[in-house]
């Protein structure tokens, strides 16, 4: 009898255990979605494109701090699915207006462990890729909870072509490299990217995403986050061998993922896929995946160029610093100047001259604050306090200039990774900025984090930014990040949030081996996937600058430079380079003055990562056309049909091209510009030196 009862019992657990795999399906276009959750009760999904799988199915789930199962064991309580067909109008952008069309398949999962505790998963199907993501719905037995591990894979159909950064958890500034999956190795690169500050690359075989992959037979597949908020970025492991992803989570000081209340959504997983590497420029899919903005009215905000002291500084012309030692003090104890500081009345004077006399509507200014003395490396808490002038920075005086000129003053609040001290002033900080009509703001994170044992891409960094970003709709100031995670597309939720670092920016030229000719030509499918980068274009004179190191350069002609303000989409540019080497140029840096930071529209002409990018972009409001063409180190010819023109109409295209013997190493600062008359049917043939690229601006007129 007993052991007719035990046998029963197996049949009924094997049975329960062993139950069967449920399939659902959503699709768009060429687009398709399959959900399963398998035999052991652990949910999967696998994608599509024309047919043709890219995504075998992958484990979905998590394990949390009580529960180390939370992927498995679950049964299919119900699902729903419904279609989205909307459009919506950013408030700046690549395009005035962005059309949202997916199929929804939402599962809803309990598990069976110990309690009953539910699991929501929601996929959205678009014609150009596909994003999921976890909610934890409200409920009895799940309220506050910690995430030890996230258990999303990606698992693939090859060893891709991957275009990869190191998986770090304070930087995304590396020089990307280009290889087979199966030969990552963030170590080795870490340990060489010795001109990075501070470098935590734990796991040897973690990669950052946007992570750009191309297949042997031509698709090309995005694989990033939308919408990063409450929680930290996620980065990937590889496994070499398999061709398959997981998420990786940024760990906090305490070592776990995350500490979550119920009900969160985490961030959309986003995996977008083309057979043309243009469709992956063109997606809008991790914009559509995030919320719409909370700003009500967005008049305040104003995309601009921005000229400032800065390169000066990253060269090492002048300093930030006003002394040269915190300890460099006189007998009543004042600092004793240095005789290079920067940020003096008399030089931003000159740069406010430069932008109204040239129609650039910001100045930045680094360096015009106390504190610069000892700022880094020391993981010191209290080194700013965002409001006290250096003595020769006359803050009335210059307020009242700039104002006189109709030119706006960008504050600069660097952090020096001590965001517990930002936390605190940030109201100070931000009041003093509407009290001298400062209307944007660059913060910046250089350096270890504080709180100590935080990282730059944690959950507790995470919501640091955010809470600034918010902090800037309350004073109605935009805000351009620099060292936080990559973005996401929350710049739609804060259209006030419009730029961020997070890259390797032109600035490692200034003070470093610099950036490879082909490294722009990968940015825009990799780090400006999830949002607009302030890559700072625009160096004009691109050898012999630094005092401090003759062999530096930058490695693009300087057409190139005029191209990037084209390829590297920002609603806020800097104008980069020292007054003197624009005012040397003058017929070039007509480009500059001309081209415009929002759009109605852009075409992605032509696109492959690694090695070029032509882009055409529509003037917001104007019928003025802009095209900017780069190529990686290697000479390029191209046909530009210019047939996104309106028929008939008659237009003035001025075309500024790299000289005929120009390139980027040793003759970067040739160019030529060539008047044209053109009209729809017009097709440009442009000529890219090594390292070079084109920039044309189009405007009506005969
Ligand atoms: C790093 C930023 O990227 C750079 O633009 C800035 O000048 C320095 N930090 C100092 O804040
Ligand atoms: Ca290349």
């Amino acid at each position: 009898m007993k052991t007719c009862v035990f046998f029963l019992c197996i049949a009924f657990l094997q049975r329960s255990m062993a139950q069967e795999a449920t399939t659902l399906n959503a699709g768009m276009e060429r687009l398709k979605l399959e959900f399963v959750l398998d035999r052991s009760g652990t949910p999967n999904y696998a994608v599509y494109f024309n047919q043709k799988q890219i995504v075998k199915p992958s484990a979905l789930g998590f394990a949390l701090s009580d529960d180390s199962t939370f992927y498995k064991d679950f049964e299919l309580l119900g699902s729903e699915k419904k279609t989205v067909d909307e459009t919506w109008k950013p408030v700046w952008g690549e395009v005035n207006q962005i059309r949202n069309n997916y199929e929804e398949l939402t599962v809803h999962l309990k598990h069976k462990g110990v309690a009953s505790r539910y699991l929501d998963i929601v996929f959205r199907v678009f014609a150009d890729g596909v994003g999921f993501r976890y909610v934890f719905p409200n409920q009895a037995a799940l309220k506050y909870f910690i995430v030890t591990d996230e258990f999303t894979h990606f698992n693939l159909t090859g060893d891709h072509k991957a275009f990869w950064i190191p998986g770090d958890y304070d930087t995304n500034e590396y020089p990307y490299t280009t290889s087979k999956l199966s030969e990552v190795d963030a170590w080795k690169l870490a340990a060489t990217a010795t001109d990075i500050a501070v470098r935590v690359a734990p796991d040897q075989y973690a990669v950052q995403t946007p992570l750009m992959m191309k297949t042997n037979d031509g698709l090309y597949i995005n694989i990033h986050e939308a919408a990063l908020s409450g929680y930290p970025a996620m980065q990937l492991h590889v496994d070499r061998s398999a061709s398959s992803l997981s998420s990786s989570l940024v760990p906090d000081a305490v070592g776990s993922k995350a500490f979550l209340h119920a009900p969160f959504k985490t961030p959309w997983r986003t995996i977008i896929v083309s057979d043309k590497a243009t469709h992956i420029l063109a997606s809008r899919l991790i914009l559509n995946l995030n919320e719409p903005s909370v700003i009500q009215d967005p008049s305040w905000i104003k995309p601009m160029k921005f000229v400032g002291v800065w390169w000066e500084m990253q060269i090492g012309k002048s300093t930030w610093r006003y002394s040269e030692y915190a300890d460099s003090t006189d007998a009543n104890g004042k600092l004793i100047p240095n005789g290079k500081h920067g940020a003096t009345t008399e030089n931003v004077k000159r740069y406010i001259d430069f932008a109204a006399k040239n129609g650039i509507g910001g100045v930045l200014v680094e360096g015009w604050n106390t504190g610069w003395e000892d700022w880094f490396g020391n993981w010191k808490e209290d080194v700013f306090d965002f409001v006290t002038p250096y003595p020769d920075f006359n803050l009335k005086e210059i307020t009242a200039y700039a104002a006189s000129k109709n030119v706006k003053m960008i504050m600069h609040n660097e952090t020096s990774g001590s965001a517990t001290n930002y936390e605190r002033q940030m109201d100070t900080a931000f009041r003093f900025m509407n009290k001298f009509g400062y209307t944007s703001v660059k913060t910046g994170y250089v350096g270890k984090i504080i709180p100590r044992g935080e990282h730059h891409d944690g959950q507790w960094m995470v919501n640091h930014y955010e809470r600034v970003a918010k902090k800037g709709v309350e004073y109605k100031v935009m805000v351009d990040m620099h060292e936080p995670p990559r973005p996401t597309g929350m710049q739609r939720t804060y259209p006030n949030w419009l730029a961020c670092e997070a890259g390797r920016g032109n600035e490692y030229n200034a003070f470093s081996k610099g950036n490879s000719p082909e490294h722009e030509t990968i940015m825009p499918f990799t780090r400006l996937m999830g949002g607009p980068m302030d890559y700072t274009p625009g160096i004009f004179k691109l050898k012999n600058y630094s005092p401090e190191d003759p062999t530096r350069q930058v490695h693009t002609t300087l057409v190139k430079q005029m191209a990037l303000y084209i390829t590297m989409y920002s609603p806020v540019q800097m104008v980069s380079d020292l007054l003197e080497n624009y005012e040397a140029k003058p017929d070039a840096f007509q480009f500059i003055k001309d081209v415009p930071v929002d759009w109605d529209d852009s075409k992605i002409l032509e696109a492959e990562p690694g090695d070029y990018i032509t882009i055409a972009r529509k003037e917001k409001g104007k019928d003025n056309w802009f095209i900017g063409a780069i190529t990686d180190e290697n000479a390029r010819t191209t046909n530009i049909p210019l047939d996104f023109l309106d028929k008939g109409k008659k237009y003035i295209a001025v075309v500024y091209a790299d000289g005929d013997k120009a390139d980027w190493k040793d003759n970067p600062e040739s160019y030529k510009i060539q008047k044209l008359k053109v009209d729809a049917k017009t097709k440009l043939n442009l000529k890219l030196a090594p390292g070079g690229g084109a920039a044309i601006s189009i405007m009506p007129g005969n």
